[in-house]
C-alpha cells in the first residue's frame, strides 16, 4: 500500500489532519487500533475553543456543531461559597467557547472522511514505524492476522499518549518533560437539567468541582479525588453528597438525576520535544498532554495539525520545506503556552491537601486577583478562549 501521508490514529489530530489534507488535494490513509463504534462512544472532553469552531466551520464540518453545540460567553469561578463571572466575550473582543463533546467532533470528521472517499482502517494494530529517516517511511501493521505495510512520503504520529510513534524518535534526541499531580477527577454523566447556564470551576476546602454540561438533559460534573481511588467506593448517594457539600453557599442549587457513567482521570502534564524526526511528525496527545482544567487537549491537537497540514501543503504545492522544518518549534510554542495555562488553572483551583495553610491563603489571594482585576481577568479569558490559529 502507498499513500502521500500515512496517519497513525483516528483521534482528533489524525482525523482533522486527514480532512485538512484532502482540502489541499493531498491523499492520506489513517490506521486506527480501535473500532469505529468504540471511538464514537468514548466520552472525553467537551470544550471547543473559538479557533477550533472556526476551523471546523470553514472546512465544512461545522454544520451539526452549529446546530447542536452550545455557545458560552463566559464561565464562573467559585470560592468561599460565592461565584464570580469571567465574561469571555467582553474580555476577548467577542470570542467565545462552544460545548460540543469530543466524540461528536470525531463522528463528524469520520463521516466527512468516509463520504469523501477517504480511507480509515479501523481495528488495525500498528506494530512499528520504520525508516522515518528515508524518503519512504513505512508503517507496519497487522490486518486480519496478516502483516502489511503502508509506504508514504510522511508519517503523522497521532496515536495518543501510549502510541508507538513517539518512541521512534531516538532517546538521545527525544526530551520528555513530565509533571504528575497528586490529583484525580471523578467524572459523572447524569440525566438532569443544567444546574447552571455556564461552566463553574470551584475551589472548595474539600477539593475542586467542575459543573459542566452536555445538553439540556445530560450534565457532566467532575470533582477532585485521589487518583488512586476507585469508582466502586463512590455510590451515587455519596457522589451527590460530596458535590452538594463542595457547592454549598449562596443561591446555587445542584440539580440531581440518574448517574449513568462514572470514571476517574489522573491529572498530568507532558511534553515531548522535538515533535518531528525525519519524516515522522507527532501531533496531539502523541506529543503532549495537559490536565483537563484548562480544557485545552482537543484544541491543541487541532492546532498542531492546522500547522502541519499547511507545512505539508506547501511542500506538495511548491516543494518548500521551510514550514516542515519549523513545524516542531511553531507547534511547541502554543503547546508550552497551553501547559502554562493548564498548570495555572490546576494549581489555582485544586486543594493540595498536604500543602501548608500558607498555600491555601495564597490561593485565595490569587482567586481574588483573577476575579477582581480586569487585567488579570483578561489574561485568563484570552488563554481560556485560546490563541487564534493564525
Ligand atoms: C467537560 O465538559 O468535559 C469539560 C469542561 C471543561 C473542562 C474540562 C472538561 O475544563
Amino acid at each position: 500500500m502507498r499513500t502521500q501521508v500515512g496517519i497513525v490514529g483516528a483521534g482528533p489530530a489524525g482525523l482533522m489532519l486527514s480532512h485538512l489534507l484532502r482540502l489541499r488535494g493531498i491523499e492520506s490513509i489513517i490506521i486506527e487500533r480501535r473500532t469505529r463504534d468504540a471511538i464514537e462512544a468514548t466520552i472525553r472532553a467537551g470544550v471547543l475553543e473559538q479557533g477550533t469552531v472556526d476551523l471546523m466551520t470553514e472546512t465544512g464540518v461545522g454544520e451539526r456543531l452549529k446546530r447542536e453545540g452550545f455557545v458560552h460567553q463566559g464561565f464562573e469561578i467559585r470560592f468561599s461559597g460565592r461565584s464570580h463571572r469571567i465574561n469571555l466575550y467582553e474580555l476577548t473582543g467577542g470570542r467565545t467557547i462552544t460545548i460540543y463533546a469530543q466524540h461528536e467532533v470525531l463522528k463528524d470528521l469520520i463521516k466527512a472522511r468516509l463520504d469523501a472517499g477517504g480511507q480509515i482502517l479501523f481495528g488495525v494494530e500498528v506494530t512499528g514505524v520504520d525508516e522515518v529517516q528515508s524518503d519512504a517511511p513505512k508503517i507496519r501493521f497487522t490486518q486480519d492476522g496478516k502483516a502489511e505495510e503502508l509506504v508514504s512520503d510522511f508519517v503523522a504520529g497521532c496515536d495518543g499518549s501510549y502510541g508507538v510513534c513517539r518512541k521512534q524518535i531516538p532517546e538521545d534526541i527525544r526530551r520528555e518533560y513530565f509533571r504528575n499531580y497528586p490529583l484525580g477527577w471523578f467524572g459523572i454523566l447524569a440525566k438532569a437539567p443544567p444546574s447552571s447556564d455556564e461552566l463553574i470551576y470551584t475551589n472548595h476546602e474539600r477539593g475542586f468541582v467542575l459543573i459542566s454540561t452536555r445538553s439540556p438533559h445530560v450534565q457532566r460534573l467532575y470533582f477532585q479525588c485521589d487518583p488512586n481511588d476507585s469508582v466502586e467506593n463512590w455510590s451515587d448517594d455519596r457522589v451527590w453528597e460530596e458535590l452538594e457539600t463542595r457547592m454549598a453557599g449562596g443561591d446555587f442549587r445542584l440539580k440531581q438525576g440518574e448517574i449513568f457513567q462514572k470514571g476517574i482521570i489522573p491529572l498530568r502534564s507532558f511534553v515531548c520535544e522535538p515533535m518531528q524526526y525525519g519524516k515522522l511528525y507527532l501531533a496531539g496527545d502523541a506529543a503532549h498532554s495537559v490536565p483537563p482544567t484548562g480544557a485545552k487537549g482537543l484544541n491543541l491537537a487541532v492546532a498542531d495539525v492546522h500547522v502541519l497540514a499547511r507545512a505539508i501543503g506547501s511542500y506538495y504545492s511548491s516543494n518548500a520545506t521551510d514550514l516542515l522544518e519549523t513545524y516542531s518549534a511553531t507547534a511547541l510554542r502554543r503547546v508550552w503556552r497551553a501547559q502554562f495555562f493548564s498548570y495555572w488553572m490546576t494549581s489555582m483551583l485544586h486543594r493540595f491537601h498536604d500543602a501548608p495553610e500558607f498555600d491555601h491563603r495564597r490561593q485565595l489571594a490569587e482567586l481574588d486577583l483573577v476575579t477582581s482585576s480586569p487585567a488579570a481577568q483578561t489574561v485568563l479569558a484570552q488563554n481560556y478562549v485560546g490563541l487564534p490559529l493564525g
